[in-house]
């Protein structure tokens, strides 16, 4: 059952009803300033650090669901209702949002008054701009009261929700006309406050959240819109909020429409203050001067349509595919750009209090990204290899306001140091930039510990062979990708977390995921190398990864698939062995991307298993047979219960890796398979089972072990979106960028008569025509470029500001 629509000529997704089923949400804003915004304008905002600068509270977990936001009620007669729905849920005669690329619209209808709400955080603004026009389609006037409503946050959106003794006395406000500034502990230490203003004169205002909605009601009945009168009130301590209320007098087939703005604003310290205990509104007046008029919101909205336009052109599909290619061209893209800005910190399953950046998930988001901005990708680079340690080993996590390492949230996860390699690799093809690894970057943010970025690289595979175990293969640490798979903890204590309890170093437990992720790094890694002249260091990791895949061909190859993992006793994990456990997906997808025992034919062999024994109609499992009881020797995973999460849940994040070892082999019937499985687009007529929003990959669907097999969970920040925005782009499209330039190499079901890619590389346009006449999976036979016959299948780096045109044969 579907609950919208693409609308492919808008890029936007169009909810047609407002009880999805889950809140289906979007975000706003690109640099420092940020919102989420569901489908029934919940959601809150944050500068730049969802924990640190919460600008809007938010209720977690909360019932009803989705609880607080930016809210529009309006009084028409006695009639009450929000454009959105909710919190009201007044029906809507009509009703559509719609979702667009860092932009939102509701529009709906009730007893011929119509209301659209346009939301969006301009670009170079440090603001959220709600645009609400109501236009009379009746025949009568009509006398209205709008009243908007937002709830401040206290800045630390932990303490808010914790730190009620303190933080009862503490709220403060001030209003100046139709401005209501948020001031809390601005009197101190703080030198930011909030504004919430509209750009017409109000009637009343209130501040205080008791007094706006009454102790005792909800969101859905303020006793200030019910009973059509704003109370004034100037909240001290307790819970300010922000609500103006404005009369609106609409003649029949009359429209007006008021700006909204929520904004940040600083000032430096010494100008803290206009007068006595009266806060400096400057910043604030020159932030709403900028969104005052409709002309003003129209060119800043029409700036940000440009901007994503932009953006996009960098990547186009068009093939036969309407879903293929509105997942390819707009909507994996977009979700890269979140999970680029988010990290795993701010969604509707990460409260945005928890964790910070993650030293692998945000140098895997790399792989999305990197050629939508190449400079910002590069900056993160510096940023997450400034926070490594000097013996190559990494934090697993990173505040962004500070870019510091947080020891709170762990170390020791093995395979951290290894993805530093693989962004800057992604990098590098993409860019050619070889001065990146020149840069001086310190190790655990101490200047006086700085190296070049190519020390780092050296130092995170250097820490790989220093941590080997007794068959040669990578100690695991705590865990290594699958962050569940906790081999050295043992731990018994309930509520104890995984990521922190003492890990106690065995020096047995190993992974032959990690072996496989090193094996499949080295060859580019060694090329790097070279190029920088080091050939005999080249070698010696050259000859590293012949030696760990012998290892794993001896010791990690368990007859018809790869083995997982050896544990603190030396016993066999994902293997046919075990009684539960038996095969485990990273392994299959690692080392058969990195072609270990090719020559045997054990990547196809591994494949095969994977089909046979994790493969399930809506995606490959992570593990088979689930855990269905807890073991001390493996940790988390085996907390969960059987289907979800790491325990046999579709992890879509790694069934990529499956799909892109299928192209490895030629396989394209069977990687296209694979990536439509998980594809949000591919399963928007199931949306009542998948639940999460059909235009973005969620991180887990429950597997066939779970009682809710198909639905999904913890959609928007996950590292699927990068690793399936390189699988497609990369290896089914082929559009694949190497040091010298970029390859075409597709591999897709034979049907595919073809498609055609438009893709920006260096500073060159490629307009990539790919035919395949024959019906092949794989295999180019000719290609021409601006009509010219070349040999191979490497575009040249032409790096010359012009479009080229590519006709690639296959067969
Ligand atoms: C989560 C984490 C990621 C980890 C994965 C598997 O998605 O963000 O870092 O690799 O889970 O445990
Ligand atoms: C839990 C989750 C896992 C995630 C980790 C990160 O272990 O199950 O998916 O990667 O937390 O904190």
């Amino acid at each position: 059952m579907k609950f919208g629509y693409f609308d492919d000529v808008q890029r936007e997704y169009v909810i047609e009803r407002p009880d999805t089923p889950y809140p289906w949400i979007n975000y706003l804003g690109n640099e420092k300033f940020f919102s989420l915004i569901s489908n029934t304008s919940g959601g809150y905002c944050f500068y730049r650090d969802a924990r640190l600068m919460r600008l809007t509270r938010y209720r977690y977990n909360s019932v009803p669901t989705d609880a607080g936001g930016r809210y529009f009620y309006l009084r028409d007669g006695n009639d009450v209702w929000n454009p959105g729905w909710a919190p009201v849920k007044a029906k809507p005669d009509r009703y559509r949002c719609r979702h667009g690329l860092g932009y939102t619209v509701i529009e709906s209808e009730r007893n011929q008054l119509t209301a659209r709400q346009l939301s969006f955080v301009p670009i170079g603004a440090d603001c959220e701009v709600h645009r609400v026009t109501l236009k009379n389609q009746s025949g009568a006037v009509k006398e209205i009261k709008l009243f908007s409503f937002v709830e401040f946050c206290v800045w630390n959106a932990y303490d808010d929700m914790t730190n009620f003794q303190r933080n009862f006395n503490t709220g403060e406000v001030e209003i100046d006309g139709s401005a209501i500034y948020h001031k809390t502990e601005y009197r101190e230490r703080r030198n930011h406050y909030a504004v919430f203003s509209v750009n017409a004169p109000i009637q009343g205002y209130d501040t205080d959240r008791e007094s706006f909605l009454g102790l005792y009601n909800g969101f859905d009945r303020p006793d200030a819109v019910f009973n059509g009168k704003p109370g004034n009130s100037v909240a001290s301590g307790w819970s300010p909020i922000g609500s103006h209320c404005l009369g609106v007098t609409l003649a029949p087939g009359e429209e007006k429409s008021y700006i909204f703005v929520l904004g940040y604003c600083e000032n430096p310290e010494d100008q803290k203050w206009e007068a006595h205990g009266v806060i400096n509104k400057e910043p604030a007046r020159r932030l709403l001067d900028r969104f005052h008029t409709d002309r003003q919101v129209e060119i800043a909205f029409d700036e940000l349509k440009n901007y994503w336009e932009g953006l996009l052109s960098r990547f186009c599909l068009q093939s036969e595919d309407p879903k293929l290619d509105r997942m390819v061209s707009v909507w994996n893209q977009y979700q890269c750009m979140i999970t680029f800005n988010m990290s795993r910190s701010a969604s509707y399953f990460e409260s945005g209090i928890g964790r910070g950046m993650g030293f692998r998930d945000s140098t895997q988001d790399l792989l999305g990204f990197v050629h939508l901005i190449p400079s910002r990708a590069k900056a993160r680079i510096l940023d997450i290899a400034a926070t490594q340690m000097a013996d190559g080993s990494a934090y697993h996590q990173y505040q962004p306001l500070t870019k510091r390492g947080n020891m709170e949230v762990g170390s020791g996860f093995n395979d951290d140091p290894l993805w530093l390699i693989f962004g800057v690799t992604a990098y590098l093809k993409e860019t050619g930039d070889w001065s990146i690894l020149k840069e001086s970057v310190p190790f655990d943010n101490d200047e006086k510990k700085s190296a070049s970025l190519l020390e780092h690289l050296r130092r995170s595979f250097g820490h790989v062979l220093d941590n080997l175990g007794p068959h040669g293969l990578p100690l695991i640490g705590r865990a290594d990708w699958n962050d569940c798979l906790n081999l050295n903890c043992f731990s018994k204590k309930p509520g104890e977390s995984f990521q922190t309890v003492e890990n106690r170093e065995s020096g047995v437990a190993e992974s032959v995921f990690i072996a496989g992720m090193l094996v499949y790094i080295a060859p580019s890694y060694a090329e790097i190398l070279r190029r920088g002249g080091l050939t005999s260091e080249a070698e010696v990791v050259l000859k590293a990864a012949k030696d760990m895949e012998q290892a794993v061909i001896r010791y990690g190859w368990d007859g018809e698939w790869y083995l997982r993992a050896y544990d603190a006793m030396g016993n066999k994990v994902g293997s046919r062995e075990c009684d539960e456990g038996k095969l485990f997906i990273e392994p299959q997808g690692f080392c058969a991307m990195a072609g270990i025992g090719m020559d045997q034919g054990l990547p196809e062999r591994a494949l095969d298993s994977v089909k046979e024994h994790l493969d399930t109609k809506y995606g490959i499992v992570l593990n088979w047979p689930s855990y269905t009881t807890y073991r001390l020797n493996l940790g988390e995973i085996s907390s969960y219960p059987p289907g979800y999460k790491e325990n046999g849940g579709i992890f879509c994040h790694n069934n990529p890796w499956i799909s892109i070892a299928e192209t490895m082999v030629g396989h394209g019937e069977r990687a296209f398979e694979v990536y439509r499985k998980t594809c949000p687009a591919y399963l928007e007529d199931i949306s009542e089972i998948h639940r999460t929003e059909p235009y973005v990959y969620a991180q887990m669907i429950a597997g066939r072990d779970a009682p809710r097999f198909g639905e999904a969970k913890n959609s928007w920040l996950t590292g699927t979106a990068a690793w399936t925005f390189y699988d497609v782009s990369q290896f089914i499209l082929g559009i694949r960028p190497q040091f010298d330039g970029l390859q075409i190499d597709p591999c897709v079901p034979s049907a595919l008569k073809g498609f055609t890619v438009t893709r920006r590389f260096r500073g060159a346009d490629y307009v990539i025509e790919v035919r395949n006449p024959d019906g092949v999976e794989k295999g180019i036979k000719t290609m021409t470029l601006d009509g010219m016959l070349i040999t191979g299948n490497l575009l040249p780096d032409c790096s010359d500001g012009k479009t080229h045109r590519v006709v690639a044969v296959m067969g």
